[in-house]
């Protein structure tokens, strides 16, 4: 992948007006095949940073993957995707969040219209959004197999407080942080005129696609009932300045470590 300036500060521009970004360029496939065995293996492991599909033993998400796992720890020192995290947030970043939602075929349920900055200052008492998501498909990604949707511009809306506590049910308990029976959502009728007036985008393309959208985005994605996993690979780079005030998740949600990273001197993508 190119990190040249002139296509970094073209993310930059389309990042803050829209509050996402697809690149045009796929990281290679011998490291999408890479990851994607790390998560096949780390699939079967049994161990909390592994979540289940409701009632399940069908695999929904694995959390925290960098901390255990070489692929993934070095995934998170590529020179690439550090060089454009700094320059979407325009300070040094460590990695607050890592995770893979799996959203397997058939089985794959629902992320209801949220916001994740809602969470991480709600919960985390992250101060601010100077913090983002890069998303890598690590599946062919397609309007049958449940992709990430967005509400381009949202992200300059602050966190959308819905007036409706059942919305909140802040009760404590991560495992409503990463389940399709979401806290913190935004209502569906509030999401719906949010779209009548910004329209929403679909984030599709092949395997090695990569993403970067705002912490403050609208986004949600739909069931997968289609015959294809769609395996999403989620970094969150935070900036160093922003470290939240009451860490008390488990670390596999909150990074505890703040140091900047380090990048790759080999660093490919
Ligand atoms: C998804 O994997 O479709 C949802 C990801 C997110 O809400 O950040
Ligand atoms: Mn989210």
């Amino acid at each position: 992948m190119s990190r040249a300036v002139d296509v970094l500060l073209e993310a930059k521009d389309k990042y803050d007006r829209d509050g996402w970004f697809q690149s045009p360029e796929l990281l290679a496939k011998s490291l999408i095949g890479e990851l994607r065995e790390s998560v096949e293996r780390i699939s079967l492991q049994t161990r909390p940073e592994v979540v289940y599909e409701k009632g399940s033993r069908i695999v929904r998400a694995i959390h925290g993957c960098h901390a255990f796992d070489e692929a993934c720890a070095r995934l998170v020192r590529l020179p690439a995707l550090l060089d454009l995290a700094h320059a979407l947030i325009g300070e040094p970043v460590y990695v607050y969040q890592f995770k893979v939602n799996l959203k397997q075929p058939y089985a794959g349920a629902a992320w209801p219209w949220h916001q994740d900055y809602a969470f991480w200052n709600r919960e985390d008492g992250m101060p601010s959004d100077r913090v983002v998501n890069l998303a890598i498909f690590l599946d062919d990604t397609y309007e049958g197999n449940g992709p990430l949707q967005v509400i381009p511009g949202t992200h300059r809306l602050g966190i959308i407080e819905p007036g409706d506590e059942r919305m909140i049910r802040a009760t404590g308990d991560w495992r409503k942080h990463v389940s399709a029976d979401l806290e913190h959502t935004v209502p569906l009728e509030y999401a719906e005129r949010l779209i009548e007036e910004r329209g929403k985008f679909l984030l599709v393309g092949a395997s090695g696609t990569l993403c970067a959208f705002h912490p403050s985005i609208v986004h949600s994605s739909s069931d997968n009932l289609s015959g294809n996993r769609r395996a999403l690979l989620l970094i969150t780079y935070n900036s160093v300045n922003n470290v939240p005030a009451h860490p008390n998740r488990p670390e596999f949600l909150v990074g505890r470590d703040t140091a900047p990273v380090v990048g790759l001197e080999d660093g490919r993508a």
